[in-house]
This record gives C-alpha cells, sequence and structure tokens, in this order.
C-alpha cells in the first residue's frame, strides 16, 4: 500500500458538510474578497489561538514581511536576524523588505535557533529577529526576548509549521507583537491554496496591517500607504473555518503518531529522531545516516518522504553576499545532510506508521 506524504481527500471527507456549508453561503452573498468568511475566520483563528487581533493575508510568506514591515523594517542598513534552517520563503520574506539578512545556527537536537548564537550575531542594525517554529516545536521565546530587549529589537515569530503551539502553555502573541501563519495546504491548519494570517494583541497593529494588505486602502479607493495587495480569499476563508474546529484532535493524532514513530524506532541503528517535548508536530523529522540512500529506500516501498530543508539558508543562491560561507553554520549545515521528513498528517493510520517505521528498521539491520 502507498503511504503518501500528505493526502488531502481524507481531511476534505471528514468535513465535508462544514465546508460545503460556508461554500454556500458563499455562493448566497457572492461576494468574494474580504467579506464575511473571511471576517468570520479572522475572529475564529484569533479566538482559537487566544490572540485578540487576527489579520489574514495572501501566503505566510507576506504574513512575515507586511509584519516587519509594520516594525519598521524596511532599509537596507538594517538587519534582520533568522534561523538559517528555514523554508527559503522566511528569507525572502524578510529580504523583500529591503533589510540586510543575518543568518544565525540552530541548536543540534532541537534545529530551532540558538538564542546564544543569535545573540553573537547579534549587530547595533539588528532591527529584527524572527524565531522559526520549526517542524511545529516552539523556539525559546523567553531567552530570545531578552536578546531581542538589548538592542529593542521586534521579534516577527514565524508559526508557519506551529498552529495551536503555545510556550510554556502561553499563547504565542504574549511574547511578541507578531506572530506569522502560512495555510499552506500541507499545514496543521492549511487551506486547499495559499493563505497566511498575522496575530496580535493590538488594535492598532491589526488596523494599520489591514490597511497595508489592501492596497493600503481604508475600504474605499484611496490608497493612504504604499501597500501591497496579498488577502485572503473568501473561498480558501470557507475551508478554514471548516477544519479550524478540527485542529486539535488533529494536531492530537498527530502526536499520538509522533510517539508511535518514537517506540518502533527507539535504537535503530543510524536513526535519530529530532525529539522535542514541545510540539504540535508539523513534521515528524529523523536524522539518518545514508539518508538519501533510505529516501530511495522507501520510495522503493511506495513510501513519500521529505527534506525540511536541503540547503540551509546561507548557502542558498538567492541569499549570496550575506557574508557566510559553507562551514559558518556548522549545525544547520549538517542537520540539511541527515534530516528526513517522515509521512505524519490527520487520519494517517497507526498500521501505515508502523509500516513505514518497520520499513526503516529492515533497511538499517
Ligand atoms: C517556516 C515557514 N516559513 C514561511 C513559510 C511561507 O509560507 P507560504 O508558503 O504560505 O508563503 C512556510 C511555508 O512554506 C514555512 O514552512
Amino acid at each position: 500500500m502507498k503511504i503518501p506524504t500528505v493526502d488531502f481527500r481524507l481531511i476534505l471527507n471528514a468535513t465535508e458538510p462544514e465546508w460545503r456549508a460556508h461554500l454556500a453561503e458563499l455562493f448566497d452573498r457572492m461576494h468574494f474578497i474580504l467579506g464575511d468568511q473571511v471576517r468570520a475566520f479572522e475572529a475564529e483563528f484569533a479566538s482559537a489561538m487566544c490572540a485578540k487581533q487576527c489579520v489574514t493575508v495572501g501566503t505566510g510568506t507576506a504574513a512575515i514581511e507586511i509584519a516587519l514591515r509594520d516594525a519598521g523594517v524596511h532599509h537596507p542598513k538594517q538587519e534582520v536576524l533568522l534561523p538559517a534552517l528555514t523554508a527559503p520563503f522566511t528569507g525572502i520574506a524578510a529580504a523583500s523588505t529591503g533589510a540586510a539578512l543575518r543568518f544565525a545556527d540552530i541548536n543540534p537536537d532541537t534545529l530551532l535557533l540558538d538564542p546564544q548564537d543569535a545573540g553573537d550575531r547579534l549587530t547595533r542594525h539588528t532591527k529584527a529577529i524572527v524565531p522559526v517554529h520549526l517542524y511545529g516545536q516552539v523556539c525559546d521565546l523567553r531567552a530570545l526576548r531578552e536578546i531581542a530587549k538589548l538592542n529593542r529589537a521586534v521579534i516577527v515569530q514565524d508559526a508557519c509549521q506551529a498552529h495551536g503551539a503555545r510556550y510554556r502553555g502561553r499563547p504565542l502573541t504574549d511574547f511578541s507583537p507578531y506572530v506569522a501563519y502560512s495555510f499552506y495546504p500541507t499545514k496543521n491548519l492549511g487551506a486547499l491554496g495559499d493563505g497566511g494570517a498575522i496575530l496580535t494583541n493590538s488594535a492598532p497593529t491589526a488596523r494599520r496591517m489591514s490597511q497595508f494588505r489592501d492596497g493600503g486602502r481604508r475600504g474605499g479607493q484611496v490608497a493612504y500607504v504604499k501597500g501591497v495587495n496579498s488577502r485572503l480569499d473568501e473561498m480558501q476563508a470557507c475551508y478554514l473555518r471548516a477544519f479550524l474546529p478540527h485542529l486539535d484532535e488533529w494536531n492530537a493524532h498527530r502526536a499520538k503518531l509522533a510517539a508511535l514513530y518514537l517506540e518502533i524506532l527507539q535504537g535503530c541503528p543510524g536513526v535519530r529522531p529530532v525529539r522535542t517535548s514541545n510540539s504540535v508536530w508539523h513534521l515528524f523529522v529523523i536524522r539518518a545516516s545514508r539518508r538519501d540512500k533510505l529516501r530511495g529506500h522507501l520510495a522503493s516501498h511506495g513510501i513519500g518522504t521529505g527534506i525540511h530543508y536541503p540547503v540551509p539558508l546561507h548557502l542558498m543562491p538567492a541569499f549570496a553576499g550575506n557574508g557566510l560561507k559553507r562551514g559558518d553554520l556548522p549545525h544547520a549545515e549538517r542537520a540539511c545532510r541527515e534530516i528526513l521528513s517522515l509521512p505524519l498528517y490527520p487520519y494517517l493510520s497507526e498500521d501505515s506508521v508502523a509500516q513505514v517505521a518497520e520499513t526503516i528498521r529492515r533497511f538499517y539491520v
């Protein structure tokens, strides 16, 4: 039996009455941009994440960029500090502001931004830090907040892989004025296309960003600031509203499957799972010796895998000129050679997880 990296059919089947009801409302209203569905989803997502305000946008990339711009990041003399191991889109978002990028290394166990290394690389030009809650784990926000305070740098959290995650039991918006999310289809809360959002506890901040995402307008046809056109589609809001009430149950299912992977892979030679106590398990990632051969072996058994990510950002051509070379961020570089993401999604069966884990064990023994 084939096991893909994600299966949307199962998610759509389980939520069909809800999304059909929202689509019916939309087709009744025929208001396709920034209408009732988006407004309702913004209130529902803010409430589910225990934030006061939600501004939806077109993508997670736009969410990060708009948050940085709102924080005053716009100039090549300003720097944005971010981890070298993340989706290229984190870097693309920061670069789009016009600021310079500074990459920091990761903790070799969690693969999250290392606060110590981030602190060492901070300069007086660092205007913002973008911790990335990679794979569903949450960064050490307390330590990063202390570092940011030294420079009066703002923290924009990249929570694109961490829907539903909290830090020490508290909402992420308690720790910085901007938390950015993506609704790319494979995310813990994904649309059937692109989408994103910024959560904040500040009403004036939310008002500015709402204006900015909609061409700098305030509902009419006058642009007051040079904004962007980056809005969540009403149709995507219909699906997101149907999926959101299932987020906790889906995250719990991910955690159960992750525990099963950990149990079966325990002691497997050549495999070291990236393990954390605080995750919503967007991805289940192992560090594997002979990673590419293992990946081929799994593919030959019909098992889909991913690599998140194969190249650290400081070595990607798009970010050339960032001042770092091969060898400068050894933990991120090594991780990129070893990591492999295994299938993990709502409604994936425990039997399938066992099959994947056993296929890995057989490869090594
Ligand atoms: C960590 C991280 N940051 C940013 C993004 C960008 O999100 P989007 O694809 O919605 O622009 C993604 C998703 O691809 C991501 O995983």
